[in-house]
């Protein structure tokens, strides 16, 4: 079956937080917004087919998560990860944010700390510090034009009120899809030091060609126990405005304590059409997904020759996974707050500011290529022209 990729859908009055926030949120009503992650793309075909058909039936009373549910998560993991979850126990949330938050709650007292390693995700870093817990940022290391883990740097910041670690694997915003050896030498240091690893894996299906996305979780049983694996279809199938996350747990401990902070709050419900959503995607989204990956594949070979041709000054790092392209706007010159006035209001595209990503941030700016290729070419040429006049 073929897919449509390229073209371009009105997103305006949809009440889209990409789209319909401009104005309010920059106060340019034009700019191409290319931060948030969130495609410019329909869903595959069978998820909205499934969803009209249920809105069809008129009535949306109180909704459970059946065995077809978990069947279709389960035979997803196993196709496509060959990780086998029949006997994991699963907490579902309304996001992996929510989960992010509870998982904090569940397993940390205020004061412990919990390791990130910036630049990274921000709500990860909002997650630790609204919840009174200390932040140890482990940052990213760039070696020979690669970001890598600083694993001495790690072990030499752990003390008794380390607790958790949070890890981004694939890894927003610098685009790389963890190695298993990466991962194992990782997962020994928090195995040696009894730190849990919460591994948010919303963007594991997004991993583009010649990398592959191991589950922290696969590694051993020994590390399966003491990792908490965020996993959720909102990033793969463009469906983050439904709400819904699968937190993916083998130790019954850490089960427990989960289950009853999210109970606790009262989240124990499912939204229907993320139930009827997400059971769609993980059993008739995957030829779509392939496809996808070749759209996405094809944008970044686009945005690179683009930047090649027309704005040698700004580089991009190899985008191993995701679709946020990590931009290095460093030759410029131009301070944090200098470039985000330039590309707002001279070049009217919005990008996510590096520093929005903590340590390690400065000078880069994260750009959303999940769109059709033409509207990733136009945010492309409002920079080139812009920085002619610069
Ligand atoms: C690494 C990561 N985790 C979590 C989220 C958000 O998840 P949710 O919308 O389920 O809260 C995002 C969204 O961009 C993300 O990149």
């Amino acid at each position: 079956m073929d897919y449509d990729f390229d073209t371009i859908i009105d997103r305006h009055g949809t009440s889209s937080s990409k789209w319909d926030r401009r104005e309010k949120a920059v106060g340019v009503p034009d700019v191409v917004p290319m931060w948030v992650a969130d495609m410019d793309f329909a869903s595959p075909p069978p998820v909205v087919e499934a969803l009209r058909e249920r809105v069809d039936h008129g009535i949306f009373g109180y909704t459970e998560r059946t065995g077809s549910y978990y069947a279709a998560l389960a035979s997803w993991m196993q196709r496509r990860f060959d990780w086998d979850i029949q006997k994991k126990k699963i907490v579902f949330t309304p996001g992996v944010i929510v989960a992010l938050n509870l998982i904090i709650q569940a397993y940390t007292q205020p004061g412990d700390k919990v390791i990130i390693q910036q630049p990274v995700y921000h709500p990860f870093s909002y997650a630790i510090l609204n919840n009174k817990r200390q932040l140890f940022n482990n940052q990213l290391q760039i070696q020979n034009g690669r970001y890598v883990m600083d694993l001495d740097q790690l072990k030499k910041s752990i003390d008794s009120r380390t607790r958790l670690l949070i890890l981004c694997s694939p890894h927003n915003p610098v685009g790389r899809v963890w190695t298993k050896e990466e991962l194992l030498r990782l997962a020994e240091i928090c195995l040696d030091n009894n730190i849990i690893i919460v591994s948010d894996e919303i963007h594991a299906d997004l991993v583009l060609k010649g990398q592959v996305h191991t589950p922290t979780a696969t590694l051993s049983e020994e590390i399966a126990d003491i990792v908490v694996t965020c996993t959720a279809p909102t990033k793969t199938f463009n469906i983050a405005g439904l709400g819904v996350a699968n937190t993916i747990i083998s130790n019954s401990k850490l089960y427990d304590q989960f289950y009853a902070t999210v109970n606790n709050a009262g989240l124990e419900m499912t939204n229907v059409f993320a139930k009827i959503a997400t059971e769609a995607a993980y059993n008739h989204g995957e030829e779509w997904l392939l496809r996808l990956l070749d759209y996405l594949q094809g944008n970044y070979k686009f945005l690179v020759s683009f930047l090649k041709n027309h704005i040698p000054q700004i580089s991009v790092f190899p985008l191993e996974g995701t679709y946020l392209a990590w931009l290095d706007f460093r030759k410029l010159g131009l301070s944090d707050k200098d470039m985000k006035h330039f590309l707002i209001h001279k070049a009217k595209v919005w990008l996510d500011e590096g520093t929005k990503f903590g340590g390690g941030g400065e000078g880069f700016q994260r750009m959303n290529i999940g769109c059709p290729r033409k509207l990733l070419e136009e945010g492309l040429t409002r920079i080139a022209n812009a920085l002619k006049e610069l």
